[in-house]
């Protein structure tokens, strides 16, 4: 047994280095500045247990880490996962895998990192597979023989996963760099991993509004006409993807323009920004023998093709700069706001051969696991320096991602299509410093359209990916009214949507919340009306299964979403402490209780807090323009005073790290006891600054969103 020398970072963040120090892990590829100052005003961090409970323990070729578990801990997090929140009781192989079908913690954003609900989080910091037993194991001299059970009599209390006070973490063979780190809740120490990885992203505002990917074979004409059928039917629409059709080659990829579909691509480009639409391009990282590109990569890629197209060593400078000065000339200097970085996840296991095996040999010396592992965040570090060098904010789709990356503009996206499964990964991915879209591709029937997109426009990236089934939002007549008013609302929310991304940027706090980050799940409310306890549903064959509210979410400070999912006319939703307000119904709830509610399909539960002030503007058909001023319309709730922030800025570069921002500070005060003129409103001079409202509109007391 090894005892570990933690050294403390300040602000609660504990590291130590067990074999060698690596070279190439998530957090010296993204190499950011911690944000010091937001994590020293963070309240005391503290663990829930003493360090010199941590035991390394190094067993033939492994070495294990081992922290004590409570009996009822729960442990979140570990990346993007689609099938549980709670990891207890189960070992998780952390690889990269493009096609994560099976509940075995393989997945497209495998981040090494996770909380607990004793309110402390570990990380992990390597750019290889970690394997994580979140208390599966027991060590035979430490089996309680009280716990052994007989299943031929004792049915009822027999459980295939033994109970075990330990987890416990399989450390790469050369070693790794540990971050211990401190709550006291889960949301500390996610505010903490964060800010550690230098604080969240902030989207430029456009990358808020809607997103239509369109058929991968479309030309310059098509892209046009359909980008133009969105503002004559009065849907706003802010991106617009092209699929790999762009390329005069795909799979393996050229990044050159295919001239045959896009003659010319600046005249294309010019028209659609004119037009109010920015463009974002799909790739993937395979380098076609017809590329420009080939012949200088060649030597500076791995030992194995893929689809016949080389696998760059994007980790040397050298191949860096021939890939960022090919995309600058070729696309982003014509306007191109920003990239769908596909196919960079990839795993042996499930069968996915197109993938370069892991006895790859990079030129760096670095191998295959290492790369694939990586290769996620080597594509999102390398755009996001691109634009920054233009002073440009980009916001686009990443497929595989790792630790490290809460500061990258880069939101997850899958093949798979499970709606649940989505909005579950939506949840999860809040815990690890990732972002993930429920992209909607098509539907089952106009029921599950509208369900989809309903939940969509209240995601990180509200997007239809219509690259293969051709769908637009109007696919549904009979439902198009609903489809363009959620993502009217969506637009009219980019104030409050925009001050949320910014309490992540700055303060390091998810915009989009799984409960367990915003409650304690165990905070006087564990009985509801029927008697049942709050965090358990009645399984097959009466046995109790975990309800961890993994479907629904927090979205910043003010809002609670509970999607519906095709065939439910209703469901159950858990609304902590304080009154709230159906957003659109303009029913008021008590909260620290679950509520049934029966939505019909025009509406999706969304649910605003009492004494919640919410900033809206207008639904504009896209995103303001920098300088462009609209009216603020700022709608306070209910009955009691409240408090709210108002963050901006340019909405487009990084001019605001400079200093070029604002915070406002807007106030309630009064009761609405004797009406509406009993409140009095405020908002701080800051707001004489801001960079894009012209003026202020107050609603004192509301129950519901007003009409526009
Ligand atoms: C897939 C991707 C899809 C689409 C397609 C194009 O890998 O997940 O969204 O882009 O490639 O070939």
């Amino acid at each position: 047994m090894t005892v570990l020398n933690w050294q403390e970072l300040g602000c609660g963040i504990w590291k130590t280095v067990v074999g060698e120090q690596q070279d190439f892990t998530p957090l010296s590829w993204m190499s950011r500045e911690p944000i010091y100052e937001a994590l020293e005003q963070m309240q005391g961090a503290t663990l829930p247990f003493a360090m010199s409970d941590i035991e390394l323990e190094a067993t033939g070729s492994s070495r294990i880490l081992r922290l004590p578990l409570q009996e009822d801990e729960k442990l979140y997090g570990l990346g993007l996962h689609f099938m549980k929140m709670n990891h207890r009781g189960r070992t998780r192989f952390l690889r990269v895998n493009s096609d994560p079908k099976q509940d075995t913690g393989e997945t497209h954003a495998p981040v090494p990192f996770l909380v607990t609900d004793q309110g402390y989080g570990l990380l992990v910091n390597t750019s290889r597979i970690v394997t994580v037993h979140c208390g599966s194991t027991v060590k035979l001299n430490e089996t309680v023989s009280e716990r052994v059970k007989d299943r031929n009599n004792d049915r009822r209390n027999w459980k295939a996963t033994p109970l075990s006070d330990c987890m416990e973490v399989v450390l790469p063979q050369e070693g790794a760099e540990l971050y211990l780190i401190g709550g006291p809740t889960v949301m500390d120490a996610v505010r903490r991993y964060n800010l550690l990885c230098g604080g969240g992203t902030l989207p430029p505002k456009w990358g808020l509004g809607f997103w239509h990917r369109v058929p991968t074979l479309y030309t310059d004409k098509e892209v046009q006409e359909e980008a133009m059928e969105f503002r004559n039917r009065d849907f706003p629409c802010d991106v617009i993807g092209l699929e790999p059709g762009w390329h005069s080659k795909s799979y393996p990829v050229t990044y050159e323009w295919a001239k045959e579909r896009f003659p010319e691509p600046k005249k294309t480009l010019d028209a659609l920004t004119e037009a109010g639409f920015r463009v974002n391009l799909w790739e993937h990282p395979y380098v076609s023998p017809e590329s420009k590109l080939y012949e200088p990569l060649e030597p500076l890629s791995g030992s194995y093709s893929v689809w016949g197209g080389l696998a760059p060593d994007y980790s040397l400078p050298e191949a860096q700069r021939l890939y960022q000065e090919q995309h600058l000339q070729e696309h982003v200097s014509l306007g191109v706001s920003g990239y769908k970085q596909d196919e960079c996840d990839g795993s042996e296991l499930t069968g996915n051969s197109w993938m370069f095996p892991s006895h790859t040999q990079f030129p760096s010396g670095h191998d295959g696991e290492q790369m694939r592992q990586m290769y996620g965040l080597l594509f999102q570090k390398m755009t996001d320096d691109l634009f920054r060098s233009q002073n440009r904010r980009t916001y686009g789709l990443v497929r595989a991602s790792n630790a490290g990356a809460s500061s990258m503009p880069y939101v997850l996206y899958s093949d798979l299509y499970d709606h649940k499964q989505f909005i579950r990964a939506l949840c999860n991915s809040s815990f690890s410093g990732l972002l993930w879209t429920p992209e909607v591709r098509r539907a089952s029937s106009a029921e599950d359209w509208v369900r989809r997109m309903q939940a969509v426009c209240l995601s990180p990236l509200a997007m239809l990916n219509a690259w293969g089934d051709g769908t637009k939002p109007w696919s549904y007549p009979e439902v198009e009214h609903i489809i363009r008013h959620y993502i009217k609302l969506r637009m009219r929310l980019i104030p409050y949507l925009y001050t949320t991304f910014a309490q992540y940027r700055f303060q390091g706090i998810p915009p989009f919340r799984a409960m367990p980050l915003v409650m304690d799940m165990a905070d006087g409310i564990t009985i509801n009306e029927t008697g049942r306890a709050l965090n358990t549903t009645d399984g097959a064959y009466g046995k109790k299964t975990e309800k961890l509210w993994d479907d629904q979410f927090m979205l910043g400070d003010s809002l609670l979403v509970a999607p519906m999912f095709a065939g439910e006319a209703s469901r159950e939703v858990l609304l902590p402490q304080g009154g709230w307000f159906g957003l659109e119904t303009g029913e008021r709830y008590e909260g620290g209780q679950v509520i049934q509610v029966e939505p019909g399909l025009e509406q999706m539960p969304i649910f605003v807090k009492e004494g919640a002030i919410l900033p809206t503007i207008p639904a504009l058909a896209h995103a303001q323009l920098p300088g462009e001023k609209v009216q603020l319309h700022l709608i306070h709730f209910g009955n009691k005073p409240g408090q709210a922030l108002l963050y901006d800025d340019d909405g487009e570069t990084f001019d605001y790290e400079k200093g070029d921002h604002r915070w406002a500070q807007i106030e309630v005060s009064g009761t609405g006891e004797q009406g509406d003129q009993a409140f009095k409103g405020s908002i701080s001079e800051e707001f004489e600054a801001l960079f894009s409202y012209d003026q202020v509109k107050w609603t004192f007391g509301a129950n519901r969103l007003p009409e526009e």
